[in-house]
Order: structure tokens, then sequence, then C-alpha cells
């Protein structure tokens, strides 16, 4: 048999990445993102092979009860001592349309419900003016479901933990199509650095689904002005998903 180092540069290359790309399947990554569209095949709520270090057993969870169950009174990460309510997310467990936010503030901490603060609001509004559907037609979640001390950036610790269940979330909704809201959410879920402003207008994909990124509505409550440029992007999302225009 000819060895890696046997083929030269090329073969080790392709050895090592190949180690690499296994060694990522064991710790339960199931794909990596790239640039640009591509579809999209459905989602399944199939077993996937979860994170067994984080959470044995995720995978089998075949409903979104069943997983917010498998969570349970969570202590994988330091964010636990801290919250009030785990803020696990809300809305139709079979939308077409997943919004991802960062993390829960004081407001959907105390609440237990995510964007029910001023930012919840206003997408409440873009939703239920703009795109003219229900907030409970489509279904809202944040990338950490706690929320950090002070409302600090989640760390890198706390989203290794949490993002497996928003994953396994997505899974067992099966949307077409998920808006990443703010810098926060686009750059984790798309492990990219590239700014907001770069990213957001562009489809993407995240383990099969398609994703558009956009601000987050705090920052439109800072910047009312790029309240035109979200609008934008929902219409993309709303052509991408058949359904008619209104205006926020
Ligand atoms: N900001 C977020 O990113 N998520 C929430 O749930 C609330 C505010």
């Amino acid at each position: 048999m000819t060895s890696a180092r046997s083929q030269g540069p090329l073969g080790e290359l392709v050895s090592a990445l190949g180690a690499y790309v296994e060694h990522q399947r064991e710790l339960g990554v199931l794909g990596f993102p790239r640039s640009g569209v591509t579809r999209v095949k459905p989602t399944s709520v199939e077993p996937t092979p979860g994170n067994l270090f984080v959470s044995p057993g995720l995978e089998t969870t075949r409903s979104l009860e069943e997983l917010r169950t498998h969570i349970g009174d969570c202590r994988r990460c330091k964010l636990a001592p801290h919250r009030t309510h785990l803020v696990f997310g809300v809305g139709n467990p079979r939308a077409r349309l997943v919004f991802v936010g960062e993390a829960p503030g004081r407001d959907e901490d105390l609440k237990g419900e995510p964007f029910v603060g001023r930012a919840g609001q206003l997408l409440t509004e873009i939703i239920t003016k703009g795109m003219k559907l229900r907030r409970e037609d489509v279904y809202i979640a944040n990338v950490i479901k706690c929320r950090p001390p002070e409302n600090r950036n989640p760390e890198p610790d706390e989203v290794e933990s949490c993002e497996p269940f928003l994953l396994r979330q997505l899974e067992l909704i099966g949307p077409e199509v998920i808006v990443a809201l703010g810098k926060f959410a686009v750059q984790t879920l798309l492990r990219v650095k590239t700014p907001i402003t770069q990213l957001r207008g562009r489809w993407y994909d995240y383990h099969g689904i398609k994703l558009m990124p956009t601000f987050h509505p705090a920052y439109l409550l800072r910047n009312p002005g790029d309240k035109r440029l979200v609008w934008q992007d929902i219409q993309k999302v709303m052509a991408e998903l058949g359904i008619g225009a209104g205006r926020p």
C-alpha cells in the first residue's frame, strides 16, 4: 500500500485533510460552511451524529418537546448560574422560516421567551407588518439559550455547548430559510469573521438550509436609517418563500 508520504506533499495534504475532517465529524461537526448559495436538500429528523461529548443522546430526540426535555435544567456551561430562564425558542414547530438571534437579553431571561424586549418588538413588526405573517407562524430562537451576564458577547465554549441544540432544533423544524439576525449570529453560524455589512443580503448555506444574514433589530433601533436594507433582505426571503410583500 502506498503511504501519503510516498505520494509527496499533495498526498500528505490530502491525508491530513481527511484526518481533520474525520476528527471534526467525531466532534459532531456536520458540515463546513461554504460561501454563495447552494441548495438545500430537505432537512430530516433522522438521527445525525450529534456532539456526543456535549450531549449524549441528543440525536435521538424526535420533537421539540423531547429536545427541551433532553436539555433539561442545563448546567453544561458557565452561563447557567446567571440565568433566570433558559430561553429555548418559540413559534411554529413546522415553520418554513426561522429567525436566529444572538442570546437572550434581560427581558427574555425574565420571561423565558426570545425577542420580547424593544428589539423583539421591532422584530415582531418586521414579521407582522412587513411580512404579513403572525409571530406564531415563524420560529424564533437564539444561538445561545441563556443570557450572558451584562449582555456580553457569548464566549466560544458557551457557543460550543449550546449550538448543537440549535442545530437539532433546526433539524426537527426543517425550515426552508433561516434569517440570522446580526453580526454575532451570522459570524457564529457561518464560522466567518466577515463584517455583517458584507454578509447581509446574500444567501448562504447552513447545514443544507438557506440562510440570509441581516442586521439585528437592536442595531436598527440605534440606526433606523438601515431599516431599508433589512427590508431589502426580508423581501428576498419573502420571494424565496413565495409570500406576498407588505411594508413594515
Ligand atoms: N437579542 C437577541 O439576539 N435575542 C433575543 O432573544 C433578544 C435580544
